[in-house]
């Protein structure tokens, strides 16, 4: 009692003392008397965060009657969508309700210090069951992003949303701006999917496949594919205008879903790549790898319906939207459409201003994605993480990656707390992403400087690759 009260007083004005003092000698119970007036506004306080998000288990039924035991925000799937203005602090309050199992976030795409990359035992502790963490970061960059749990498989059942970091001059001019965000879902569980792979005879094959060359487009069989949360049963529908310009922020958060997409009888006109501005490019369709994401504008051309598709890339199914104006009602085409005309290419891809790298020592590494197929096991340079070595470099590194896919699948291979120049085609416009596609059996180049010290992930986007140990730690410090 004595040394909470001589603590109290340290912090208190000369009239509390006073007070104090004469509290002291009324004999009366210090810890029943309301505190001094003064002094209380003096005393910092961490600013309330913008979003509170309560991680736990909710029965999920995107797809319709079956439903599944997921985990989710705040019951829903997709997680609430954060839309921030660039420059601002993001303060993000996540309280873990699940009884025994750890969870995180992780920001994708964002430019970060580590400690607030959430990926468990690469930069953060997990948060445990009945645990609250506050992530806090200023935002330095604008685009479509999106974050998701790294842990386990839970991004498979549920823990994914779209994250919005609007440009603080933002030089598009639109007169709607939507997310579309893309997934796959299972009522299996993912667990006991990724069980399978590992016992079961698909890898025989799949192996034989890899023998032909032929690409082997999926592992898993999808109960469903999600567009914004929707089967395509009961699609999401968007209205707009004859000649209004709607921006479509499409992010690819499947699990481990390649799709292609397009919409019925427009052309795309794509303005990001990962969140940053490229040059526009007009095309018909666009492939995404699972977490890379593009802004497409597109305007309707007359009054009607128009199914946006988004279709599984070995075929297996698709999800839709519907665009449509507000004298039409919304009319799903379900019919799986073709992909002609003109596709997007990396080589396409142009960054909107010079993206060269400062000079700095060259870091030459040659990455090779390799599948043992009898094991399911997924390796860079024949390691499967965790049991791999880290990758050291150097601050200041310009680090110079080949990486060379000699399987049959298609790797998206995403980088944590950097973009990467993507290098095919474009030099000095080379586009800067966090995620880039590597198709079968073939060798893609990047680069990027080091120029923010930690220990960041570099991983396939594939979530069963993923945990197959298809991973690698960049490390470096100040
Ligand atoms: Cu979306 Cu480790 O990443
Ligand atoms: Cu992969």
């Amino acid at each position: 009692m004595s040394e909470q009260n001589s603590g109290n007083s340290l912090r208190l004005s000369r009239r509390g003392l006073l007070q104090l003092g004469t509290a002291g000698i009324l004999g009366k119970s210090l810890l029943s008397e309301p505190g001094p007036p003064t002094g209380a506004t003096d005393v910092p306080r961490p600013h309330a965060p913008q979003y509170r998000f309560r991680v736990g288990a909710s029965a999920l039924n995107p797809d319709g009657p079956s439903v599944v035991a997921g985990i989710a925000i705040d019951g829903q799937y997709p997680g609430p969508e954060i839309r921030l203005r660039e420059g601002s602090m993001l303060r993000v309050e996540v309280e873990n309700t699940l009884p025994n199992e750890p969870t995180s976030i992780h920001w994708h795409g964002l430019l970060l210090p580590a400690a607030m990359d959430g990926v468990p035992d690469v930069s953060n502790f997990p948060i445990g069951p009945k645990r609250v963490f506050v992530y806090e970061y200023p935002l330095l960059q604008s685009g479509t992003y999106w974050y998701h749990s790294h842990w386990r498989l839970q991004e498979q059942i549920g823990m994914a949303g779209p994250f919005v970091i609007e440009a603080r001059d933002e030089p598009l001019r639109v007169d709607h701006d939507v997310v579309v965000f893309l997934g796959d879902w299972l009522h299996r569980s993912p667990y006991a999917a990724l069980q399978t792979l590992k016992e079961n005879p698909k890898q025989l094959a799949a192996g034989a496949r890899m023998a032909n060359m032929k690409p082997d487009l999926a592992d898993i069989q999808y109960d469903a594919f999600l567009l914004n949360g929707r089967a395509s049963g009961n699609p999401w529908t968007y209205k707009a205008r004859p000649g209004e310009r709607i921006r479509l922020r499409i992010v690819n958060a499947a699990a481990s879903t390649y799709f292609r997409l397009r919409l019925d009888g427009h052309p795309l006109t794509i303005t990001h790549a990962d969140g940053l501005m490229v040059e526009p490019v007009h095309v018909d369709h666009l492939q995404l790898g699972m977490a890379e994401t593009y802004d497409a504008v597109v305007t309707l051309s007359a009054s009607g319906s128009y199914t946006l598709h988004a279709v599984a890339i070995d075929g297996s199914g698709q999800a839709i939207g519907i665009l449509h104006t507000p004298d039409a009602t919304p009319k799903p085409n379900l019919e799986m459409p073709p992909f002609g005309g003109r596709a997007l290419s990396y080589s396409d891809l142009r960054a909107s201003v010079p993206t060269t790298l400062p000079q700095g020592p060259m870091r030459p590494f040659t990455l090779t994605l390799q599948g043992n197929m009898a094991k399911y096991l997924w390796t860079i340079n024949g390691q499967a993480y965790p049991k791999a070595d880290p990758l050291l470099i150097s601050r200041g590194d310009r680090v110079q990656i080949e990486l060379r896919n000699e399987t049959a699948m298609w790797h998206p291979m995403h980088l944590h707390g950097h973009f990467f120049r993507v290098l095919q085609g474009a030099k000095e416009r080379a586009p800067l992403k966090h995620t880039v596609s590597v198709a079968p059996h073939e060798t893609v180049r990047i680069e990027f400087t080091a120029d923010n010290p930690g220990r960041w992930f570099f991983h396939c986007h594939n979530l069963y690759h993923l945990d197959a140990g298809m991973a690698r730690v960049f490390e470096y410090v100040l």
